[in-house]
């Protein structure tokens, strides 16, 4: 493109969330991106003439989305274990204590081969990429050197990624499956150290213990400092299913809830994010707020390990932040699409033991998936809509390309087609995938 102010425009139908609005859509607009990867515009199409000799650039230079085409903002899985990934679909006949127990640590135990980590890694991130993931809050395994190599291949993939090395110092239930209290604590900190070191744009590092069952007091005390001493994130699990909470309450009878425990240990900041959440009391929510925590909805995993339901109205009217999680693999499916239907059935499953719940909407789910998630990772200044200024994290979706599980008809307005994708939709439909302005699906020719 010949200006200097612009590198793209796109002109077309988009739709996106904003803090008011769960769902507006914009018919014939104009986007601009900057060399940045940034919006630098967003207006109707009828400014074109004007924005052309503002950002100078020529009409033949705008892209024009076709008529079955729209831009979404890209989806933000705040939870999912790349690790499990090699068994998602499957293994889901357990409560989760045991399903940990027989399933998920011996095969997380495999991670210290290097060439296995590399081959899953590689997958899952192509996978969630192409699903049209392009923010991902991924738990690893304990092993620092398979971890670095997920932040390295997020990286080469161009995804954006919070990376957490997995702690547990109790409780692993598996031999090979465990890290010594002290050991652990300098491996997060090398871990860190050497994330941080390689300077990638887009992906960072987590402060992960694994949940408190299996992580000391000890332990937990010190993610806390650390995560205080580098500012940065922290994940974990919390209140996900009944014998958890109160195995929980057994191992810290000092503490006054599940929530007490991370308060305590210095983990329940305005950076971390909680996975389930399903039996929090209102005085835990109360906490979550004041703190700025946010919750993971995991309505997928929750479901097939019948752990719980979450009610969602509660966490929203608490103004906790809340974004949805795949939680892959007590989630069966890496798809944010699939997960905006499970929290949308859960919803409504609620709304049977109880007629005075409204149900969660299609809209509100998909600003679950997307600003939801931006809000719930603290990246919301950066990424979620359309704002001008923000990263242009987007999926150009087409519903009408070979094979599309979508059929049209006559009347379907923008808005009943995007509510069509979401419920409909999948990966055939999304044909571009960009993080930060720059395109990461189709991949290059050379992955
Ligand atoms: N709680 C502690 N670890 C896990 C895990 O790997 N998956 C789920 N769903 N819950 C957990
Ligand atoms: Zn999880």
């Amino acid at each position: 493109m010949s200006s200097v102010g612009v590198a793209r425009v796109y002109r077309g139908t988009f739709a996106h969330s904003t803090r008011d609005a769960a769902l507006r859509v914009f018919t014939d607009f104009v986007l601009g991106l900057n060399v940045q990867g940034k919006i630098a515009f967003f207006e109707e199409g009828q400014n074109v003439e004007s924005l052309s000799h503002q950002w100078g650039f020529e009409m033949s230079d705008i892209e024009q989305l076709g008529p079955h085409e729209f831009f979404i903002p890209g989806m933000v899985d705040t939870h999912i274990h790349a690790s499990q990934y090699t068994y998602s679909g499957t293994h889901l006949d357990l409560p989760l204590l045991d399903w940990l127990k027989i399933y998920t640590f011996p095969v997380e135990s495999l991670y210290e081969d290097l060439d296995f980590a590399k081959d899953v890694y590689t997958k899952v991130v192509k996978r969630t990429l192409c699903n049209g993931t392009t923010t991902a809050c991924y738990f690893a395994t304990i092993h620092t050197d398979a971890s670095l190599l997920l932040g390295q291949i997020a990286d080469d993939f161009g995804q954006r990624a919070l990376i957490g090395k997995v702690c547990m110092d109790r409780n692993t239930m598996v031999p090979d499956y465990k890290e010594l209290t002290e050991g652990c604590k300098e491996e997060t900190d090398r871990f860190i150290h050497e994330l941080l070191k390689k300077k990638y744009a887009l992906v960072k590092p987590v402060v992960t213990p694994r949940f408190a069952i299996s992580c000391s007091s000890s332990l937990l005390s010190n993610l806390g400092k650390i995560a205080k001493e580098y500012n940065l994130h922290v994940q974990s699990h919390i209140s996900e299913n009944k014998q958890e909470v109160q195995f929980v309450k057994e191992l810290f009878p000092d503490c006054t809830s599940y929530t007490d425990v991370y308060v305590k240990h210095g983990l329940l900041t305005d950076k971390t994010v909680m996975a389930h959440g399903c039996y929090l009391t209102d005085e835990e929510l109360k906490i979550f707020h004041e703190k700025g925590a946010a919750v993971s909805h995991c309505p997928s995993s929750n479901i097939s390990l019948i752990s719980g339901m979450l009610n969602v109205r509660n966490i929203l009217k608490h103004n906790v932040k809340l974004g949805l999680g795949t939680d892959v693999a007590g989630g069966y499916s890496s798809s944010m699409l699939d997960t905006i239907r499970r929290a949308v059935d859960t919803s409504k499953a609620l709304c049977l033991q109880d007629d005075q719940l409204k149900p969660l909407s299609y809209k509100e789910a998909f600003r679950l998936a997307t600003l939801g998630g931006s809000e719930v990772l603290s990246l919301d200044d950066c990424t979620g809509n359309f704002d001008v200024g923000k990263d242009f994290d987007a999926l150009r979706v087409n519903i009408c390309v070979p094979g599309s599980p979508i059929d049209l008809f006559p009347g379907d307005d923008p808005e009943v087609i995007l509510e069509k994708f979401l419920n409909l939709g999948d990966d055939r439909n999304i044909v571009e995938v960009y993080v930060a302005g720059k395109q990461v699906v189709p991949f290059p020719a050379s992955s």
